[in-house]
């Protein structure tokens, strides 16, 4: 595997969408394998959903390892706020700051109007909270998904700056 000097992030477009895809189910199999539960909303979502988004103006960035596509993320904005959504790493290459490195980009990403960031991750996934928590977002609330699944609900002013320099 190319060492992470090589890692590049960028915005994907629609040619990018069976690689994107097929990682995010890749990643997604631990969340469902933990609650038990196979349909969960990222795993229900199709090809043809995540190809949709990639050909239209949705704020969106992917990690290349050499050629190879590792990660994404993208964000859903509705007003002055942005979910980010999907964040996922190829399993075999979490832990190395992928993540983080796309939590960055998206945040960048995001419209001018956009003030807010807002996302939502499993109750029980720690890890996940740990990484949000570590770039600026503070719980607030709870919610159910699709599946039974218990989220915790994280937000985050754009304007912040996050803990450890891990901004924007
Ligand atoms: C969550 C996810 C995107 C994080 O990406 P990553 O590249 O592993 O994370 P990074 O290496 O950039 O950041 C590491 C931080 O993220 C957290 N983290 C989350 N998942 C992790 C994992 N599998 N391995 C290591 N760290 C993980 C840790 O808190 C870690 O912080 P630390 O260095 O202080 O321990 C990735 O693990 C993933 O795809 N998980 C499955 C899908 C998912 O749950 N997505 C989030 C939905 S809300």
């Amino acid at each position: 595997m190319p060492g992470m000097d090589q890692l590049r992030v960028g915005r994907p477009g629609p040619r990018h969408a069976g690689e994107l895809w097929t990682v995010q189910r890749a990643a997604y199999v631990s969340e469902a394998q933990r609650y038990d539960a196979p349909r969960i909303p990222p795993l229900l979502e199709t090809l043809e959903q995540v190809r949709a988004d990639l050909a239209g103006d949705v704020p969106a960035a992917a990690a290349w390892l050499g050629p190879r596509l590792v990660g994404s993320v993208r964000g859903r904005v509705e007003g002055d706020r942005m979910e980010i959504a999907r964040l996922t790493v190829a399993p075999d290459v979490q832990g190395r700051g992928v993540g983080r490195a796309l939590l960055a980009a998206v945040h960048a990403a995001a419209p001018a109007v956009v003030v807010r960031f807002w996302l939502v991750t499993g109750s029980a996934s720690h890890d996940n909270r740990r990484l949000y928590a570590a770039a600026g977002y503070r719980e607030a609330g709870t919610a159910v998904d699709a599946a039974g699944v218990e989220l915790v609900r994280m937000e985050r002013e754009r304007g912040v700056s996050a803990r450890c320099g891990h901004g924007p």
